[in-house]
């Protein structure tokens, strides 16, 4: 079973007159142990879509499965222990303590965020889920590269990775990665091919699939 499982996931923000289709219909599968990208342009529904794995937000439709467990349907106060336990978040703000361990660059943030010690400490020593969401947004390269060897040393010691970025070259560095055009996953594969791949292509591919899914709710097949 995968650790992460995302079935037909649909989020539609209604801002009263207008209707945002952050997510359209998102469906792929992370195994435990995985170290995946999620890249796209702006607006492309990456945080959302984190906001969803990371039990900070539910879906509009559709199921998200963690470990096998139906999240979406679980009470806020299940939730927040689902979070607090079991998922390990880093931010953008994220700062690395340069004397510090890649380790402890993990752990003393979410102690500061106010996850108990022991927590924090089990989060990132027994193996578990962690997210990033452009952990490297206003760092410099040569931190950047700091942060991509952390993220890699985490993964090679069991972690499972979610990680948004706007830079290729960092996506190219995961063994995998997952390309968000308007709400629909249009590309999943190593992650040296995903980033780098033609986005314009990609916005055509994406069209293509709006068209098809107008189409289909038209016609009530969908
Ligand atoms: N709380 C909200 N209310 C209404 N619309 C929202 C909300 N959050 C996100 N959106 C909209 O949903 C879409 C996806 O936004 P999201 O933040 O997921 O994109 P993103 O890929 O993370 O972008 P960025 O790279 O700029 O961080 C956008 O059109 C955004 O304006
Ligand atoms: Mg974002």
């Amino acid at each position: 079973m995968a650790l992460i499982e995302l079935d037909h996931i649909v989020k539609t923000y209604d801002l009263g007159a207008e209707k945002v289709h952050a997510l359209r219909d998102i469906h792929f599968g992370i195994e435990r142990g995985e170290f995946v990208a999620i890249v796209g342009q702006s607006g492309s529904g990456k945080s959302t879509l984190m906001n969803i794995v990371g039990c900070l937000d539910v879906p509009t439709s559709g199921a998200y499965r963690l470990s096998g467990r139906d999240v979406g349907t679980l009470p806020d106060d299940d939730l927040a222990d689902v979070r607090n336990q079991q998922i390990g978040f880093v931010f953008q703000s994220f700062q690395l303590l340069p004397r510090a361990s890649a380790l402890e660059n993990v752990e003393l943030p979410l102690i500061y965020r106010g996850i108990p010690a022991r927590i924090a400490r089990a989060l990132v020593t027994e193996p578990s889920l962690l997210l990033a969401d452009e952990p490297t947004g206003n760092l410099d390269s040569a931190t950047g590269e700091e942060i991509v060897r952390l993220f890699l040393e985490l993964h090679r010691a069991g972690n499972t990775i979610v990680l948004v970025t706007h830079e290729p070259k960092l996506a190219a560095r995961c063994p995998r990665a997952v390309r968000l055009v308007d709400g629909l996953v249009v590309a999943d594969g190593a992650g040296e091919r995903v980033a780098f791949e033609n986005t314009l292509d990609l916005e055509r591919v994406a069209a293509a699939a709006r068209a098809a899914a107008a189409s289909a709710a038209l016609t009530g097949a969908g």
